[in-house]
């Protein structure tokens, strides 16, 4: 994934454990730190060996540092240079979730390398709403369920999301049952 990623990932660890926890997190991973450099793609084994360490730091399980990750990357994202992109991708729930391929496609002008998920919206009622996630990486769907809460806490929506299919071999998809409360 490209270095954005992990830099965000560090940046979640020193808010939460100062500069100290971060260490300590490249050293459980055998990571040597230099810097990440935002838009240099490293190899995925990279971040998943970052968000296993960072769940021995917190004393969480991986899919709750996933969430929280997930949750956290729209704050970064925002302050990072992509703000004004997030914008315009909406300002409600639903209408941002319909632009989120359109989105991370404008991303690809800047960033060749990326392989980014692929998002379907289906509309059950004015208020319910089926997102099924589909990616070419394993174990990523707690960090969805985590960006679709920091966008609804963005919105000052309030919402409940379920998972009710979980990705396997046929199928590379996980759906998410989500209902806007306010
Ligand atoms: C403007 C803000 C955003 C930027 C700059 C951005 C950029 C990226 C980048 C660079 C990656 C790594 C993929 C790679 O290197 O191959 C990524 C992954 C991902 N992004 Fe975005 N993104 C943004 C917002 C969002 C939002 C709002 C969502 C969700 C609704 C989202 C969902 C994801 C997911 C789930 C992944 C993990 C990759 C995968 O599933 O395979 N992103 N994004």
């Amino acid at each position: 994934m490209y270095g954005l990623v992990n830099r965000a990932i560090e940046q979640l660890v020193v808010s939460l454990k100062g500069e100290d926890g971060w260490e300590r997190v490249c050293q459980r991973a055998g990571w040597e730190d230099q810097g990440f450099i935002a838009m240099q793609t490293y190899d995925d084994a990279v971040t998943y060996l970052l968000v296993g360490a960072v769940s021995q730091e917190l004393g969480l399980p991986a899919n709750e540092v996933l969430k929280a990750f997930g949750e956290y990357w729209i704050l970064y994202t925002a302050e990072e240079g992509y703000g004004e992109m997030l914008a315009m991708c909406g300002n409600d729930l639903l209408s941002f979730l319909r632009h989120m391929n359109h989105m991370h496609a404008r991303i690809e002008v800047t960033m060749p390398h990326i392989r980014p998920p692929d998002f379907k919206v289906n509309e059950l009622s004015d208020r319910e709403f089926e997102l099924v996630y589909q990616s070419d990486r394993e174990g990523l769907a707690p960090m969805v369920e985590g960006l679709i809460t920091g966008l609804a806490k963005r919105f000052n929506q309030q919402i409940d999301i379920t998972q009710t299919r979980w990705r396997d071999a046929q199928t590379p998809q996980d759906c998410f049952h989500i209902r806007i409360k306010s």
